[in-house]
């Protein structure tokens, strides 16, 4: 027998208010052709003081639960990624535990910045492989609002506020391409790169925060390689091939990145969800938040192949290869 972790449900919060390209050219000297040209970026959500990432979460677990027809004592575990934690501990998955009422069980919070989502995914399948846990919610939740430099164009019009979440379920499968499931992860880090994207704080340094600093093109000159080795390794590891991915569900930093990834994998961009125009970088929410739009307007449906590839600050980078 093979245990499978199957996605059986989403969700996801963006805060109501939207910053635009024409709003942030009235705080920094930038213009919406400059973003769109660069980015891809037309629009951000931007949270209040009420939307942290634990609120976000919370109504993103919610969200995900509903559509699953279950009750959070179904859950056993919760793994929240995510580098804009309301407090530097407890975490935020525990913020979520009590919030929705979920039973005593596994929770903790993965920090892998913009990679953090398919962390997290893969460690949640890992430990339900293992027979650990049987019903898991995986949230990916950022508030980069509160970490940006609103005096630095180099970053501010980048990134944007929001949560995503799935409902991965424990279910038996056959052991083949059929499976519905995780089919495989590849998970990876090169610390050498971990001074081109940073913040310039920390609590035991400057006992705050800080804000993000980012040296650009060094980032998307690892990104463009690493996610192509990444993609491929993915599809070793799980016995596919390009033609089997339905749909590639990218971290959404750069269209530029994107196009450059669907074009070295052969996959032509109506098969790439695109949700960047509207959200910016939410970093570990990018994905589920992607995800959860493909799936509620009906774009994408059960028994694909969806291809999750993700690049951020550590360097960290993955993939994760799934039959939806
Ligand atoms: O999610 C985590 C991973 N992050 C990423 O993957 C991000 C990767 N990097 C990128 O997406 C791109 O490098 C950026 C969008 C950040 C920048 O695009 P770029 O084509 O690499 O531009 P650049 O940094 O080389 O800047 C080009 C010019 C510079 O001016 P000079 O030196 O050529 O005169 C910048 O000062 O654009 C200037 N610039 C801006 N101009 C208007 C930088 N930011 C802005 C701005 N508005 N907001």
């Amino acid at each position: 027998m093979t245990i499978r972790s199957v996605i059986s449900a989403t969700g996801s919060y963006l805060p109501e208010k939207i910053m635009s390209n024409a709003d942030l050219e009235r705080i920094v000297d930038t213009s919406d052709e400059w973003i769109v040209q660069r980015s891809g970026i037309r629009n951000r959500h931007i949270s209040n003081d009420t939307e942290t990432a634990g609120y976000m979460a919370t109504k993103a677990a919610q969200k995900a639960l509903e559509m699953a027809g279950m009750d959070a004592s179904d859950i056993d575990g919760i793994i929240v990624a995510t580098t804009t934690a309301d407090r530097t501990f407890p975490s935020v998955a525990v913020q979520v535990q009590h919030a929705i009422g979920a039973p005593v069980g596994v929770a903790f919070d993965v920090q892998a910045v913009c990679s953090g989502f398919v962390y997290a995914l893969s460690v949640a399948d890992s430990m339900m492989k293992t027979g650990m846990l049987k019903r898991v919610l995986v949230i990916g939740a950022e508030r980069m609002s509160s970490i940006l430099n609103w005096e630095d164009r180099t970053t501010c019009v980048l990134f944007g506020d929001g949560a995503g979440a799935v409902v991965l379920e424990a279910q038996e499968g056959k052991g083949d391409k059929t499976d519905r499931g995780i089919h495989g992860s590849v998970l990876k880090a090169n610390g050498k790169y971990q001074d081109i994207l940073y913040t310039d704080g920390g609590v035991s340094t400057t006992k705050a925060s800080g804000h993000i600093v980012m040296q650009g093109k060094e980032v998307f000159k690892r990104a463009v390689g690493y996610l192509s080795e990444v993609v491929e390794d993915v599809l070793a590891v799980c016995d596919l091939e390009q033609p089997d991915i339905d749909w590639l569900i990218p971290h959404q930093a750069n269209i530029r990145i994107i196009e450059s990834a669907a074009k070295k994998l052969g996959v032509s961009m109506d098969r790439v969800v695109v949700t960047l125009e509207n959200h910016g970088n939410t970093s570990a929410a990018s994905i589920p938040l992607a995800l959860d739009d493909a799936n509620r307007s009906g774009k994408i449906q059960k028994g694909e192949v969806l291809l999750f590839e993700a690049l951020g600050g550590g360097i960290t980078w993955g993939a994760i290869l799934l039959r939806f």
